[in-house]
């Protein structure tokens, strides 16, 4: 296959880290864990920032384990083109659990060295980046994007995928509020999420719903409850209470809320929907920030380093300091909600 380079003249390359000489001859990209939309647009600022470099790419399919079998082709321009706006990732994803194994890292190192691939930019969360740190300790240059609809990984303010899931869930619940209201009902809607309240929080503040029940903080439904008739009172006459997919009890909460308030109480799971779809312009454009600045970073001969967002810039950050931090719950945001929902 004919390299971008073959084609077109080499443009001169100064990034963040300054003009760059580099080493690095080829790079892998793959993407792991479950898919996010903006991941594709991700792939492509990889692909066409790397070739940009003089530098090939590899596409990896089904992230770790397509490394450790071999599903590699290496990557044009041409092949990313028409993809910034499509969903899911060209590159399939998986989870590897013989990644987790000597053997598996092993193989895995061994089929780099085949390819000369000297370094790899692997998309997804903190599963991703744990896989990406345990390969560079078999001497692959490795640095990790965030891509995760979730927005739960502590390194980054951001992660591509979270705008276009929130705002899926937003419109679906749109959709939800005008049978909800038609009927005089509460409708109780889980969104994704298993580990992580931040959709459900930034959704809830979007449709103007009544709550939303995280697994961060306690909720008491007596007092969701005693809320809904004092307002039903003031003609209120429907509600929308949104669940985190980790709490894990949205059945029984819209089971308990009939029961403690009389009001007809429906379930939504909205399930997997929110992670298709075409990427929002944020993630699109974030997704390309990001991708762009990772092949800075192995362009500079830099290893585990995961790219982030802190206060609105792209940034980056060493893999196990990324993998150690926390990410605060947004308290006042949460009180927030609550203080202006009924
Ligand atoms: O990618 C994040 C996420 O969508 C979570 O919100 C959800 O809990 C989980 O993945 C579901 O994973 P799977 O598709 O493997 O069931």
């Amino acid at each position: 296959m004919l390299n971008f380079f073959e084609e077109v003249a080499l443009p001169v390359s100064i990034g963040a880290f300054g003009q760059q000489n580099t080493m690095i001859n080829a790079i892998g990209v793959l993407t792991s864990g479950g898919d996010a939309p903006g991941m594709n647009a991700a792939v492509r600022a990889v692909t066409r920032a790397a070739l940009n470099k003089g530098i090939r790419v590899y596409g990896i399919r089904r992230g770790y384990s397509g490394l450790i079998s071999g599903d590699i082709i290496e990557m044009s321009a041409r092949d990313v083109s028409g993809i910034i706006q499509r969903g899911g990732t060209i590159l399939r994803t998986a989870r590897c659990p013989e990644f987790r194994t000597e053997e598996g890292l092993q193989k895995a190192a061994e089929k780099c060295r085949e390819l000369n691939m000297d370094g790899i930019v692997a998309i997804g969360g903190d599963g991703t980046f744990r896989g990406a740190a345990d390969l560079s300790r078999h001497g692959i240059k490795c640095v990790g994007l965030p891509g995760t609809i979730d927005n739960d990984i502590a390194c980054t303010e951001y992660t591509i995928g979270y705008d276009t899931a929130m705002n899926t869930a937003m419109e679906m619940i749109d959709k939800l509020r005008d049978t909800t209201a038609s009927h005089d009902r509460c409708t109780v809607i889980e969104v994704m999420g298993r580990r992580a309240g931040y959709i459900a929080l930034n959704t809830a503040i979007g449709v103007g719903a009544e709550a939303a029940i995280v697994l961060e903080e306690n909720y008491d439904l007596d007092e969701i409850a005693s809320n809904m008739l004092a307002t039903k009172k003031q003609g209120k006459s429907h509600f929308l209470i949104v669940v985190a997919e980790g709490v894990g009890q949205t059945d029984v909460i819209a089971r308990e809320l009939q029961e403690k308030t009389g009001i007809e109480s429906r379930v939504t799971v909205l399930g997997h929907v929110q992670r298709g779809g075409s990427p929002t312009m944020r993630d699109r454009v974030v997704a390309t920030e990001m991708g762009y600045y990772a092949v800075e970073l192995l362009a500079a001969d830099k290893t585990d380093r995961v790219v982030g967002m802190k206060d609105g810039k792209i940034y980056d950050v060493d893999i196990q300091e990324a993998l150690s931090m926390q990410k605060a719950f947004p308290e006042r945001k949460y009180k927030m909600l609550y203080d202006t929902a009924f």
